[in-house]
């Protein structure tokens, strides 16, 4: 089968920072589905694993963690799907990733694909959607049902027109939150406030002052989606007493939690990896919320957070898609399709 590996971690305009390569196609087991891939995309975890470093592969290492296909065969354990099902899913950091044409997936981390979106427009979807959802229902505990009480609280997502704030931003409105987004451009403020956004704030200034000027004192609830060492002390003005903060980005300077003290505030990390890097007994629930994010697409509820298509699937466009990501500055996900003279599956 096709591949899309690294054995050198170097820059991505070196050459070999990405090949091309042919592999055997694996073969299930267990729990494990065998999918044929149709579309990834490309996310900054993908940037930050092939991030130049000494280190030298034996093996061709494969990256990517998101994908939509159908699935081919599974493992004798399976339950939940069956040859012909399609599906979209992020898969596990520990495993080989989705650059390649045929990959195996634990059934209990992937979900049933929209059907009334393309392969393309379904990859744009996992990684971020878990993400996004699990920060706000499981880590900051916003309750999704309680929409009337949800409409007296409000929330800061922070990075809103990112991969992971486009989405958030749909499902915290779907919650019936108050949303202030933050954008820095004129296209990435358009983009947040056609997603729901209530007010957009820039990130580059004072939190506390753009919010007065808004009338609004505290936040009951931050989503950090981007740089917390930048954020750190502006979150911890404007959180309101006993509310509750979450980052998805690693520090890298020392945080003074005591900051939170006074407030009683809450700071919980979200790692989508969390539930399969360490098999937690309730890994099953990305496969159950997956499902939850295809019926609220289904339902015209949230939408794909596409914003870029590249095609076909190569190191050639794998490499202009982590070339846009390394900017920082990309709005909604770049997506690949189709592996060069791909045969259908009819
Ligand atoms: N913990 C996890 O499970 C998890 C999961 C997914 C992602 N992540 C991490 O979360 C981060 C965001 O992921 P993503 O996919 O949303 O990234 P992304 O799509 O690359 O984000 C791009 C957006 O970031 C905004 N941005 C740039 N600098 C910013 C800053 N200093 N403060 C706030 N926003 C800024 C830009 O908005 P403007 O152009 O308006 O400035 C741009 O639209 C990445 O570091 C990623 O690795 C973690």
């Amino acid at each position: 089968m096709k591949a899309i590996g690294l054995l050198k971690y170097l820059s991505i305009e070196k050459e070999e920072s990405l090949i091309d390569i042919e592999l055997p196609r694996p073969i299930p087991k267990g729990r494990d589905l065998l999918v044929k891939i149709e579309a990834i995309s490309i996310n900054p975890v993908d940037v930050k694993v092939r991030a130049p470093k000494e280190k030298i592969e034996k093996e061709p290492k494969i990256l990517g963690w998101d994908a939509s296909g159908i699935v081919v065969e599974v493992g004798e354990e399976c339950e939940s799907f069956k040859v012909g099902d399609e599906v979209f899913y992020a898969g596990s950091i520990t495993r080989p990733g989705t650059y390649s044409e045929y990959h195996l997936v634990d059934e209990r981390i992937v979900g049933r694909k929209p059907n009334t979106l393309s392969y393309s427009e379904s990859a744009a979807l996992p990684l971020t959607a878990i993400t996004a959802w699990e920060a706000l229902f499981d880590r900051l505990d916003i309750e999704l049902i309680n929409k009337v009480e949800n409409e007296f609280k409000n929330i800061l997502i922070i990075g809103g027109a990112g991969g992971v704030g486009s989405i958030a931003i749909q499902l915290a409105k779907y919650a019936g939150l108050h949303i202030i987004a933050t954008a820095s451009r004129q296209e990435t403020r358009d983009w947040v406030k056609k997603l729901g956004a209530d007010h957009v704030i820039n990130h580059y200034q004072s939190f506390k002052n753009q919010l007065a000027d808004l009338q609004i004192n505290e936040v009951d609830f931050i989503l950090c989606l981007n740089n917390t060492d930048q954020h750190w002390n502006n979150m911890g003005e404007i959180i309101k007493p006993q509310g509750k903060i979450c980052s998805i980005v690693e520090n890298k300077e020392f945080l003074d939690l005591n900051i939170l003290k006074n407030k009683s505030a809450t700071f919980v990390w979200e790692f989508m990896f969390t539930r399969s890097m360490y098999h937690t007994d309730d890994m099953i629930k990305q496969h159950f919320l997956l499902n939850k994010i295809s019926e609220l697409i289904d339902k015209g509820e949230i939408k794909t957070t596409i914003n870029k298509k590249l095609s076909p699937i190569n190191a050639a466009t794998i490499k202009e898609a982590h070339q846009l990501i390394e900017t920082g500055s990309t709005i909604g996900k770049i997506v690949i399709e189709n592996f060069e003279g791909d045969q259908k599956i009819l």
